[in-house]
């Protein structure tokens, strides 16, 4: 944010509010970190090997050399080991909670038998959790998280992530960039103090409307880092791991990019964009080519955006605790400097991907309204309710065909995340129409306040319970959240 918006804010609410001490310390730490490129970016090491452990535990780190930090994190590392597996792979992971408070782990956008989903019942305060699972689904860049009730956001927060990763023979035969030109990119956004403490303390406005945005904007951890690339061809996985901030991705002078895969993996074909929207949980596996930028170095930014009608109370989160720039605002997120030879074969893309085999919509069994709304000082609701452990709130037949409505009904964004099942978006009401990723597989699709969005849906996970929920982990964690049961 800069000073002079900043005061043009105070001015507007200065009567109502008082300013927080934190605050005016960001003002001076964001000069410093943000947009300066000063740190090399880290990519998170890869678990192989058939079986393995996930170790979560405390730890006090460095992000970058700028400031420790007190975080949970997967194996000592933030972002966690990216978990790299082929379809038909069987996955022995052993998850060791150590971090004093229950967890455990979700596979977001796998799918699995209900007892490998990190279903909330599932949490354990201490010990061990074991999973075994086949990975019978198409190739895509999908990531765990923990997923314990009321406190998945500050797990999250904290550093509880990772990639997960599935290759197939399809995806193969494309040949896409890989090695040294395939990046995975986890863009977080944090509050961190002046001694180094990661701050995590959502006021009752923040639950209740924005979330919790941050004043740091991380990629794998580090903020602002700059990545040396050569001028060839580089397959990019993003993944927006903010507990609530959307970004509008792009890169400098607009240069234009390439969209293959999402959520569930590759698109039918490529979409050439030059700006892609992305909310938390949401994935983006894009082309870009370096050798099309005519200067030594292009950063990726977050462009700004419309918030559709929530606008008005969005501005005000400053005013009410928080801290960092505004959902909407833009700004920039890593540096990659390009070097002035490429080792890359040239490569040829081919337009067509993966042949899509979405259900059509008049295969579906039923349409089901899933209302999104504010409960007045307490929280989020959908269908009017707040999550309960055992209350089963849609119950849908194995084997079936769904269509979802989802209506918001509220004026803040909810990115609505389902588990067990990869959906296809069939249209919003609106004039934002479909962004290039939701012309493929998706588990998450943003909301913005006032829409209605409409998914299909087949149900063939196993029988047993699931959950759904807002993906802006505030939201979740305040009871936006819901038993889906397939019997
Ligand atoms: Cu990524 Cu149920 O969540
Ligand atoms: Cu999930
Ligand atoms: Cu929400």
């Amino acid at each position: 944010m800069k000073r002079k918006e900043f005061i043009k804010r105070m001015g507007l609410g200065a009567g109502a509010f008082t300013l927080s001490p934190l605050l005016v310390s960001c003002l001076d730490k964001n000069s410093v970190l943000n947009g300066k490129f000063q740190l090399p970016l880290v990519l998170p090491s890869e678990l192989t090997g058939s079986s393995s452990t996930l170790n979560a535990s405390p730890s006090n780190i460095q992000i970058g050399d700028l400031y420790a930090q007190s975080a949970f994190q997967f194996n000592s590392s933030i972002p966690g080991p990216t978990i790299r597996k082929k379809r038909g792979d069987t996955a022995h992971i052993r998850f060791e909670n150590n971090i004093g408070q229950k967890s455990i782990i979700h596979w977001h956008g796998l799918i699995v038998p209900p007892e490998i989903d990190g279903h909330p019942k599932d949490a354990i305060s201490s010990g061990a959790y074991t999973y075994q699972f086949s990975l019978n689904q198409r190739a895509g860049t999908y990531w765990y998280h923990p997923h314990p009730h009321r406190i998945t956001g500050e797990q999250v927060y904290r550093g509880l992530a990772g990639f997960f990763i599935i290759e197939d023979e399809e995806e193969k035969a494309l040949n896409l960039p890989s090695g040294n030109y395939e990046i995975p990119l986890v863009i977080q956004d944090r509050r961190i103090s002046e001694t180094g403490q990661i701050i995590y303390n959502p006021s009752m406005p923040e639950r209740m409307m924005t979330g919790f945005l941050g004043d740091t904007i991380l990629v794998n951890g580090v903020p602002s880092p700059y990545h040396d690339v050569e001028p060839g061809v580089y397959r990019l996985r993003i993944l927006n791991g903010s507990n609530a901030r959307i970004y509008n991705l792009a890169f400098q002078n607009d240069l234009s990019f390439r969209v293959i895969g999402t959520d569930g993996g590759l698109l039918p074909e490529v979409i050439e964009t030059n700006e892609l929207l992305m909310a938390p949980g949401e994935r983006a596996d894009i082309l870009v080519d370096f050798s099309e930028v005519a200067e030594s170095n292009i950063q990726l930014i977050s462009k700004p955006f419309d918030v559709p009608s929530g606008s008005g109370m969005m501005g005000m989160q400053n005013m009410m605790g928080g801290s960092g720039p505004d959902q909407g605002t833009g700004f920039t997120l890593m540096k990659f400097n390009i070097g002035e030879t490429t080792h890359q074969d040239p490569f040829d893309l081919p337009q067509q991907l993966t042949p899509a085999s979405f259900p059509d919509e008049s295969s579906a069994d039923r349409t089901r309204e899933i209302r999104l709304a504010m409960k007045m000082m307490n929280g989020h609701t959908i269908n009017g309710r707040q999550f309960e452990m055992e209350r089963v709130d849609e119950s849908v037949e194995q084997g079936s065909t769904e269509i979802w409505e989802f209506i918001n009904t509220s004026n803040v964004p909810h990115p609505m995340h389902v588990h067990a099942v990869q959906f296809k978006v069939l249209g919003r009401s609106g004039t934002r129409g479909l962004t290039p990723t939701e012309a493929g597989w998706k588990d998450t699709v943003l909301v913005m306040p006032k829409e209605i969005v409409r998914v299909i849906m087949k149900f063939d996970a196993q029988k047993g319970m699931y959950v759904f929920h807002c993906h802006n982990l505030e939201h979740e964690d305040n009871g936006m959240m819901a038993n889906l049961e397939i019997v």
